[in-house]
């Protein structure tokens, strides 16, 4: 099978002040070490792949006294030229709304505030034409009907049950138009049935692959983005016909991220989608 690969726009946000002061996830230790130099060291690599691959990378400057803003998917959803900014759960994230929302008006998005706790890609992933939008630990139920009106795709509700895999994009990634990859067991039964029913290709992930956050992936619909520590999930998508790009993103892991949520898709419109 051929695929196609689409160059894609992504903004990135360099780890200059990572680090891991605070728990909001079960993946956070505040008390174990954290190689910030490092942590640089693995998101410049990542950097380096997506322009190997083709894809633009934009780069907002990150902020001291944020240590999670590395985190771009969590900084808004940005669909056809339109950006919705983002409302943090934690306090302690609160300050990147307004940093994201500075950088999408600079860029020339149409902006949209939200109403409800959301917080962006991470819990926002369009597939197709359906935007699949999880809850359950950060973004507001009652977020997705917002989403729906502002950007005007069908919006399906996941209900995430496993607070490892707090954010969608920690349980589920889109490979292409078509297809998704996801744990089965981070969601709910009526979740899970509807994901079956939307996407009965899908592949299903092992949970020691979802452990090392191997949804957290990056895919240009036939190239694969994901952390080489994934390597049951890569031999999976590989038996799928994409071409797996492994990448290794222990230090920032520690505060429960990966590839993605490392990525945030900047979608000018259907034409560059
Ligand atoms: N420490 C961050 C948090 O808990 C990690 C965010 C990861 N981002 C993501 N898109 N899953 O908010």
């Amino acid at each position: 099978m051929t695929m196609d690969a689409t160059s894609q726009r992504f903004l990135m946000c360099r780890p200059t002040y990572f680090a891991v002061d605070y728990a909001i996830n079960p993946w956070m230790d505040p008390t174990a070490p954290v190689d910030a130099g490092l942590a640089v060291r693995q998101w410049e690599r990542l950097r380096q792949v997506y322009r190997e691959l083709g894809h633009t990378v934009e780069e907002i400057v990150p902020v001291p006294g944020l240590p999670d803003m590395v985190f771009a998917a969590n900084g808004g959803t940005v669909i056809d030229g339109h950006a919705m900014s983002v409302q943090f759960r934690d306090p302690q994230r609160a300050d990147e709304a307004p940093a994201y929302r500075a950088w999408f008006a600079a860029a020339g998005f149409e902006l949209h505030d939200p109403k409800h706790v959301n917080e962006g890609e991470g819990d926002v992933l369009l597939a197709g034409d359906v935007l699949l939008a999880g809850t359950g630990f950060r973004t507001a139920h009652a977020s997705h009907a917002q989403l729906q009106e502002v950007f005007g795709y069908p919006v399906i509700t996941l209900q995430l049950v496993d607070p490892r895999f707090y954010h969608l994009d920690t349980a589920l990634t889109v490979l292409d138009e078509r297809t998704v990859a996801y744990l089965p067991e981070a969601f709910s039964p009526g979740s899970r049935a509807a994901l079956r029913r939307l996407f009965p290709d899908a592949v299903h992930a092992t949970a020691a692959d979802a452990e090392v956050l191997g949804l957290n992936a990056v895919s240009d619909g036939r190239h694969v983005v994901l952390p080489e520590q994934a390597t049951g999930l890569a031999a999976q998508l590989r038996d799928r016909g994409y071409e797996t790009i492994g990448v290794d993103l222990s230090e920032l892991r520690k505060a429960g991220g990966g590839p993605k949520c490392c990525t945030l898709r900047l979608r000018q419109g259907k034409a560059s989608k």
